[in-house]
C-alpha cells in the first residue's frame, strides 16, 4: 500500500518535473516574450454534484427511460416549430399537421399510457370508494360484523399483517423519497442566489478586464520596438560582422599569406646571418685545424723514423702506422664556398619596409567593417526609430479607437440593471418556493396520516391479539386496531385520487421537460434544434449572425458559441467578430513594415576605401624574390657539410694508435706513440667538436634557406594575386554581399513585427475577453432548471406515485385485516366439530344481528351438497353471496 502510494507520488513528481522542464526550455534566439495577457479570474463553477439524492435521480431517470425510451426527436421538434411559425402566418396544411400529431403521439406513447392509467385511477378511485362505502353500509362487502371462521384464520391473519406492514413500508419509502426531493429543491434553491451573483460578478470581470487587456496588447508593441531599437543600436556588430564574416572568407587567408611571407623574410635574414657567421668561423677553424694536423703528421713521422722501429716485430707495426699517416687531414674544405654577404645586404634592405606592420594595418582596416557599417548607417537608424515611434502612436490611437469603452459602459449599465432586476425576483422565488414547500409537505402529510393509521392499526391489532378470544370476544385494543385500519382505508379513498392527480400532472410536466429539454441539452441536441437553418427566422439561414450582424450566411451557431465559450476562448472567436471588425486587416505586417523596408532600400555601405595592401608593400614582396637568395648554390654548401670535418675520426685514430703502441715492447717508442695519441685527442677536443657545432648550425640554416627559397617567386605571386582578388572583392563585389546581408538583417527585424502582430491576433482570439461567463450562464440556467427543479420534481412524483399506487393493496389488505382485529357481532356456529360449540353472541344493543340470525334458517341443518367446500365450516349467518371485499 505504502509502496503504491510512494510510486504514485514519484510519478506525480516526475510529471511535475518534466512539465517544468519543458516549460523551462529556452525559446530560440530572436523570439520575443510578450508575457501573459492579464486575465480575470472567473469564480463560477457551473457544475453540480447532487450528492446522495443522486441515486434517486438516477432511479427516476431509469424509470423515465423505461416509460419513454425513444431518442430525442430532433426532426419532429424542428418540424413542429416550423409548423407553429407557419401557423402564425396562416399557411399551414392540415395533412402534414396530422402526420406530425401522429408522430408526436407515437413519441409520447409511454407518457400517454401512464397518464391514461392515472386518469382512470383519478376517475375510478372516488367512484369505487363511494360504491364500497355504500356497499358496506348495506352490510355487504364485508361490512357485516360477522366473521366466518376458517381453519387457517391465524395463518391468513399473519399473512395480512405482514403484507400490510410491507406495503406500508413501501409507502413510507415513497413518501420519504417525495419528502427528500421536496427538501432538496428548497435547499438547492437557496444556492441560486449565490450562483446568480457569482455569474454577475464574472460578467462584470469579463467586461471590466477587457479594456486593460486591449491596452496590454497595445503596450506590448514596446517589447517588439525595444528589440528592434536594440538591434539597430547594434547594427555594427549584427550587420557589420555578418558582412565581415562573408568577406573574411577571402580576405583573411590573403592577408595571412602576406603575414607569412613577412615572417619568412625575417627568418631568411636570420638564417643568412647564421650562414655568413658560421661560414667565416668554419673557414678559419678548418685552416688552423689543417695546420695542426700537418704538424702532428710530421711529428709522428719523426717518431716512426726511430731506430727501434726497424727491429723485427716492431717494423710491421711502424709501417702500419706510417700508412695511416696521410689520413690525418681535414675533409670538408669551406674555403671554396662563396659568402652570402650580398644576399644578406639585399634582404636587410628589403626588410627596411615593415611589412608586418602594413599587414596588421590591413587586418585592422578590414576588422573595422562593423564600425564602418555603423558609421555609414546612422541616418537610417534614426529614420527607422522615428518610424517605430509613428507606428507606436498609430497602434495606441488605434486601440483607443476600438469603441470598447462606450459599448462596455452600456453593457455594465445593462448588467447592473439586470442584476437588480433579478435580485428583485429572489424574494418572490423564496415566497413561492415556500408555498410550494408547504403544499408538498401537506401532500406528504396526507400519506403520512394514512400510514399512521395503518401502523397504529397494525400495532393495536397485533398487541391486542388474544389467542383464546373468538371474533366476538376480541379485546378493546384489537377492536381499536381494526377501526384504525378502516379509518386508514377511508382516508386512502379520500386522498388517493388527489394524490394521483398531483402525481400525474407532475409526471407529464417533469418527465417531458427532462426528456425534451434536459437530456437534449446534455448531448447538445437542443442546440442543434436551435441552429436548424431558417427555423427561428424563415429568411435567415443562421439566426445568431442574422440577429447580430444582419448577415445570416455567417457560420455562427448557438452550439459553436456555447462550445467556444465553454473552452474559454475570446469573445472575438466565439462571436466571430472578424465579420464586423476584421483585425487581420489591421494586423497585416506589411502595413507596418512598408516604411521600414523603404528605408532599408537606402542602406549603402561603401567599403571601397578599404585598402588591404598598398603598392609599396607589394613591390617589397617582389623585391624579396630578387635578393639573390634564390640563386645561391645550396647544394655546394650541403656537399661540403656532408663531408665531415676530418677524413677519419680523430678519436678512433688515437685509440688505434694507442692499441698499436701496446703491441710494442715497453720503451721509449711506445711512450712516444702514446704521447702522439693523446695530442691527437687533444686536437679533436679543442678544434673538431666546435667545428662540428658550427657545421650543424650551417646545416640548419642552409636547409632552411633552401626550403624557403624553393619556388619563392611562385609563392609570392600567389600571395599577391590573392590579395588582389580580395581587394577586388571588397571594391567590386562587396555591395552585393552587403545588400544580401542587409536584407537578412531587415528580415530579422520584420520578424519581430510579425511575432508581435501574430501574438496580438492570437491573444485577441484566445485570451482577450475570454467568454466563459457566457457559457456559465447557460450552464447555470441548465443546472437550476434541470438539476435543481426538474430532477427534484421528478423524484417527488416518483415517490408520491409509488405511495399512491401502493395505496390500493394497502386498502384491500387493511379491509381484510380489519376483519381479524375488530370485534364481531356474530360468529360461526359449528356442529360437526364438538370442540367448537355453536354459539351466538349478542353484542351491543342494536339487535340487528339477532334479528338477522333468527330470521335465517340454520344452513347447517340442511347441508346442501353444492356447498361442498363449506361442509366442514358451514356458514351460520353469512350473507348468501360473497362480495369481493368480503371476509
Ligand atoms: C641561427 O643560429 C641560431 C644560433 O645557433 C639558431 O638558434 C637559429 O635557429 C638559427 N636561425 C636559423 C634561421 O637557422
Ligand atoms: C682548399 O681549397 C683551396 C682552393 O681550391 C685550396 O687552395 C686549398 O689547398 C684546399 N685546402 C685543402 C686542405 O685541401
Ligand atoms: C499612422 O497613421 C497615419 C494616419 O492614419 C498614416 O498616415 C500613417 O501612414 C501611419 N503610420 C504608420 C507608420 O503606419
Ligand atoms: C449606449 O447607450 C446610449 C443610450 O442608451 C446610446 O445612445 C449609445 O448609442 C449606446 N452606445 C453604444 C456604443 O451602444
Ligand atoms: C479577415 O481578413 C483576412 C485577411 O485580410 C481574411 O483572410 C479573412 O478571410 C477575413 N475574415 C473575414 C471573416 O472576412
Ligand atoms: C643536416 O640536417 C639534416 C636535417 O636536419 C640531417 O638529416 C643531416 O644529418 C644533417 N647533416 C649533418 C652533417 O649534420
Ligand atoms: C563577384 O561578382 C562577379 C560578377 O558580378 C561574379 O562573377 C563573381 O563570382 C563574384 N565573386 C564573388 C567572390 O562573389
Amino acid at each position: 500500500m505504502m509502496g503504491k502510494a510512494g510510486l504514485l507520488l514519484l510519478m506525480l513528481w516526475g510529471c511535475t518535473v518534466c512539465g517544468s522542464q519543458t516549460s523551462m526550455q529556452r525559446s530560440p534566439p530572436g523570439t520575443l516574450d510578450f508575457g501573459f495577457v492579464p486575465s480575470g479570474v472567473y469564480e463560477t463553477h457551473a457544475y453540480f454534484e447532487p450528492g446522495p439524492i443522486g441515486i434517486l435521480f438516477h432511479l427516476v431517470h431509469t424509470f423515465l427511460h423505461v416509460v419513454q425510451p425513444n431518442p430525442f426527436p430532433q426532426d419532429l421538434i424542428t418540424k413542429v416549430a416550423q409548423q407553429k411559425l407557419r401557423e402564425v402566418k396562416q399557411e399551414y396544411k392540415k395533412p402534414e399537421n396530422i402526420v406530425l400529431t401522429l408522430q408526436a403521439i407515437y413519441y409520447e406513447i409511454g407518457f400517454i399510457v401512464c397518464a391514461s392509467l392515472g386518469v382512470l385511477f383519478v376517475l375510478f378511485m372516488p367512484l369505487v370508494g363511494l360504491c364500497f362505502c355504500m356497499c358496506r353500509c348495506c352490510d355487504n362487502c364485508g361490512g357485516e360484523m360477522h366473521q366466518r371462521q376458517k381453519k387457517n384464520a391465524d395463518c391468513r391473519r399473519g399473512c395480512f399483517v405482514t403484507l400490510l406492514f410491507l406495503t406500508s413500508l413501501i409507502i413510507s419509502a415513497g413518501v420519504l423519497c417525495a419528502y427528500s426531493a421536496n427538501q432538496n429543491l428548497s435547499t438547492q434553491l437557496k444556492g441560486v442566489r449565490k450562483l446568480g451573483n457569482s455569474n454577475f460578478r464574472d460578467l462584470k470581470t469579463f467586461v471590466n478586464d477587457t479594456p486593460a487587456q486591449i491596452e496590454y496588447l497595445a503596450n506590448q508593441y514596446n517589447t517588439a520596438k525595444n528589440k528592434v531599437i536594440s538591434d539597430l543600436d547594434n547594427i555594427g556588430p549584427l550587420l557589420g560582422s555578418r558582412i565581415h564574416a562573408q568577406l573574411g572568407k577571402e580576405v583573411l587567408p590573403a592577408l595571412d599569406g602576406v603575414l607569412g611571407l613577412a615572417g619568412a623574410m625575417r627568418e631568411t635574414k636570420e638564417a643568412l646571418e647564421n650562414v655568413s657567421v658560421s661560414l667565416e668561423v668554419l673557414q678559419e677553424a678548418t685552416d688552423s685545424l689543417q695546420v695542426n694536423l700537418i704538424n702532428e703528421q710530421a711529428r709522428l713521422s719523426n717518431t716512426l723514423n726511430d731506430p727501434a722501429c726497424s727491429s723485427p716485430g716492431v717494423s710491421t707495426t711502424c709501417s702500419d702506422i706510417r700508412r695511416t699517416l696521410s689520413q690525418l687531414s681535414i675533409n670538408a674544405n669551406f674555403s671554396t664556398l662563396p659568402n652570402v654577404d650580398t644576399e644578406l645586404a639585399n634582404v636587410k634592405n628589403v626588410l627596411k619596409t615593415d611589412l608586418s606592420n602594413i599587414v596588421q594595418k590591413g587586418y585592422s582596416t578590414f576588422n573595422d567593417t562593423p564600425g564602418l557599417v555603423k558609421n555609414q548607417t546612422t541616418n537610417i537608424v534614426s529614420g527607422i526609430k522615428s518610424i517605430l515611434d509613428d507606428i507606436g502612436s498609430n497602434i495606441t490611437s488605434f486601440s483607443k479607437q476600438i469603441p470598447v469603452q462606450d459599448i462596455l459602459a452600456n453593457v455594465t449599465l445593462y448588467l447592473s440593471q439586470s442584476q437588480s432586476y433579478v435580485e428583485d425576483y429572489y424574494p418572490v422565488i423564496d415566497k413561492y418556493d415556500f408555498y410550494r414547500w408547504m403544499g408538498c409537505i401537506v401532500v406528504c402529510c396526507m400519506v403520512a396520516l394514512i400510514l399512521t393509521f395503518n401502523f397504529l392499526g397494525l400495532l393495536c391489532g397485533t398487541c391486542g391479539y388474544d389467542k383464546h378470544a373468538s371474533p366476538t370476544t376480541r379485546g378493546f385494543i384489537s377492536n381499536t386496531g381494526g377501526n384504525l385500519l378502516m379509518a386508514g382505508v377511508g382516508f386512502s379513498f379520500l386522498f388517493s385520487w388527489v394524490l394521483m392527480l398531483i402525481v400525474m400532472i407532475a409526471f407529464v410536466v417533469g418527465g417531458n421537460v427532462e426528456k425534451l429539454v434536459c437530456e437534449p441539452f446534455g448531448n447538445r441536441a437542443l442546440f442543434r434544434v436551435l441552429d436548424t437553418p431558417y427555423l427561428i427566422n424563415p429568411y435567415w439561414k443562421n439566426f445568431l449572425p442574422g440577429f447580430l450582424y444582419q448577415n445570416p450566411e455567417i457560420d455562427l451557431t448557438f452550439e459553436k458559441l456555447y462550445s467556444n465559450c465553454k473552452e474559454n476562448k475570446g469573445i472575438y472567436t466565439a462571436l466571430q467578430l472578424d465579420n464586423i471588425f476584421n483585425i487581420s486587416n489591421y494586423l497585416d505586417t506589411s502595413i507596418y513594415t512598408k516604411d521600414v523596408v523603404d528605408v532599408f532600400e537606402f542602406v549603402n555601405v561603401n567599403l571601397s576605401d578599404m585598402v588591404l595592401l598598398d603598392a609599396k608593400a607589394k613591390q617589397n614582396l617582389l623585391n624579396f624574390t630578387n635578393t639573390g637568395i634564390v640563386s645561391i648554390n645550396y647544394d655546394a654548401y650541403l656537399a661540403e657539410i656532408n663531408k665531415g670535418v676530418t677524413k677519419v675520426d680523430l678519436l678512433s685514430f688515437a685509440n688505434n694508435l694507442e692499441a698499436q703502441a701496446d703491441k710494442l715492447p715497453k720503451g721509449a717508442l711506445e711512450n712516444a706513440l702514446k704521447g702522439h695519441a693523446s695530442s691527437i685527442r687533444f686536437i679533436h677536443g679543442q678544434q673538431v667538436v666546435p667545428l662540428e657545432q658550427a657545421m650543424s648550425t650551417l646545416n640548419q640554416s642552409i636547409r632552411f634557406l633552401q626550403r624557403t627559397t624553393s619556388d619563392l617567386p611562385n609563392k609570392v605571386n600567389n600571395v599577391i594575386s590573392a590579395i588582389d582578388a580580395a581587394q577586388n572583392l571588397i571594391t567590386n563585389n562587396a555591395s552585393l554581399i552587403i545588400t544580401l546581408e542587409t536584407k537578412k538583417y531587415m528580415e530579422v527585424m520584420i520578424g519581430y513585427f510579425k511575432q508581435y502582430l501574430n501574438w496580438v491576433k492570437n491573444s485577441m482570439m484566445m485570451e482577450v475577453a475570454a467568454c466563459k461567463p457566457v457559457a456559465n450562464i447557460v450552464d447555470t440556467v441548465e443546472i437550476v432548471t434541470c438539476s435543481f427543479v426538474v430532477d427534484s420534481l421528478n423524484t417527488f412524483w416518483f415517490g408520491l406515485g409509488c405511495c399512491t399506487v401502493f395505496l390500493i393493496p394497502s386498502i384491500i389488505i387493511s379491509v381484510k385485516l380489519a376483519k381479524f382485529f375488530r370485534r364481531m357481532d356474530s360468529e360461526d356456529v359449528y356442529d360437526d366439530i364438538e370442540t367448537i360449540p355453536m354459539k351466538t353472541m349478542e353484542i351491543g344493543n342494536n339487535g340487528y344481528h339477532n334479528e338477522h340470525l333468527h330470521g335465517i334458517q340454520n344452513p347447517v341443518m340442511t347441508s346442501i351438497p353444492s356447498y361442498d367446500t363449506m361442509t366442514r365450516f358451514p356458514r351460520a349467518s353469512a350473507p348468501p353471496r360473497q362480495a369481493e371485499w368480503g371476509d
